[in-house]
């Protein structure tokens, strides 16, 4: 009797097992080879129902048929495993024939940022200095009172160095009030001849409105050497001046002051708007004329105060706004524009003139 219930439980299993590879190798979804793992091998599936009922076997008889099962178990879960990796592999075929590439789809459009505006401005200013020595250089913006007012011969009592004008950060450090502070590192930590361009932002105590902004750039130049004089000065910010605005350019150049620069100037060019007829022209209200930049002799007291010899050298010194040059050549009604990241206003500049 025994004997007997042990057949058939033997061929029950190998019945079990060739149906469940059979399945297995018919499969085609993962899916369906789930359902299969679950029918034969889960919990109340057909191996476990035989697992169950080894009690009724004797005790010598149930090893052989528990053995079976484990072999039976193995094999079925070969099989599992090998249809798996074949269902696997042509789904991933099917995927690729039917993401193949469409050559009738449309392109995908790359949108192209553009420089800001203010940097095109930097950028073209430079392009038209490199050629004539100057190499670019930066400094702190957070910086001691010393190499934005001490060194640059401003007096103790100027106004600059008032809290109404300048943001202090403490008794002695400011946020610069203009990027001269380039100018004193430089000559600091190199013997002449200097020839330095510093762009950046800089900042002053100013409300924010249409004209006027707490936080905007400059570019400065300075020039030293042995022997120069005010007609490097000229040559230099005519040959930039037309450069930037184009040939045609005129440049005069009016008496003013800076603490740093004695003789100082004020550079203007011919208006970019009327052409320098003046006239009804909004741009240069009618004067024919636009100011472009600070100029000036570096003042031998500068020289000394970064320990060159004003004997023995000379330079000069420019600084303009970048966002007034901007502003000029696009005719930018609001300098509020440059700061608000609108792209809608900064996706009008390409860079190209
Ligand atoms: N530093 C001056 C300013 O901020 C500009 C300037 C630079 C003038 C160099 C003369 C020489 O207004």
């Amino acid at each position: 009797m025994g004997r007997k219930l042990t057949a058939y439980r033997m061929e029950d299993l190998k019945r079990i097992e060739r149906a469940a590879i059979q399945r297995a190798e018919s499969a085609k979804t993962a899916q369906e080879i789930a359902t299969i793992r679950a029918d034969v091998l889960g919990k109340k599936g057909e191996l476990g129902t035989v697992l169950r009922s080894l009690g009724s076997l004797s005790a010598e008889e149930r090893p052989k048929v528990g053995q079976q099962i484990n072999t039976s178990k193995s094999r079925i879960e070969a099989a599992l495993e090998a249809a798996m990796v074949r269902v696997e592999k042509g789904r991933l075929e099917e995927e690729l024939v039917a993401g193949r590439f469409d050559v009738t789809l449309p392109g995908r459009v790359v949108t192209m940022g553009s420089p800001h505006p203010l940097r095109i401005v930097e950028r073209d200013v430079i392009a038209t200095l490199l050629p004539l020595g100057f190499t670019v250089a930066q400094g702190p913006l957070v910086e001691h009172d010393w190499y934005n007012f001490g060194a640059l011969n401003f007096p103790p009592d100027h106004p600059a160095r008032d809290q109404q004008d300048t943001l202090f950060v403490s008794d002695e450090v400011l946020l610069r009030t203009h990027t001269s502070n380039v100018q004193v590192r430089t000559m600091c930590k190199q013997k002449p001849p200097v020839r330095v361009l510093a762009p950046g932002m800089v900042f002053r105590r100013d409300e924010l409105d249409a004209t006027h902004s707490p936080t905007f750039h400059q570019i400065e130049g300075l020039w030293v050497d042995g022997h120069t004089t005010f007609a490097h000065l000229k040559g230099v910010l005519r040959r930039f001046a037309e450069n930037l605005f184009g040939p045609e350019t005129r440049v005069r150049f009016r008496p003013s002051f800076f603490p740093f620069t004695e003789p100082s100037t004020e550079m203007d060019v011919s208006c970019v708007g009327c052409g320098g007829t003046g006239g009804g022209c909004r741009i240069c209200k009618g004067t024919g004329w636009l100011e472009i930049l600070g100029a000036g002799m570096v003042d031998p007291a500068v020289l000394e105060a970064v320990g060159y010899d004003p004997e023995q050298v000379q330079g000069f010194a420019f600084g303009m706004g970048i966002e007034r040059i901007a502003i000029l050549r696009w005719g930018v009604e609001d300098i509020r524009l440059f700061y608000e990241n609108d792209v809608r206003f900064l996706r009008q500049f390409s860079g190209n003139p």
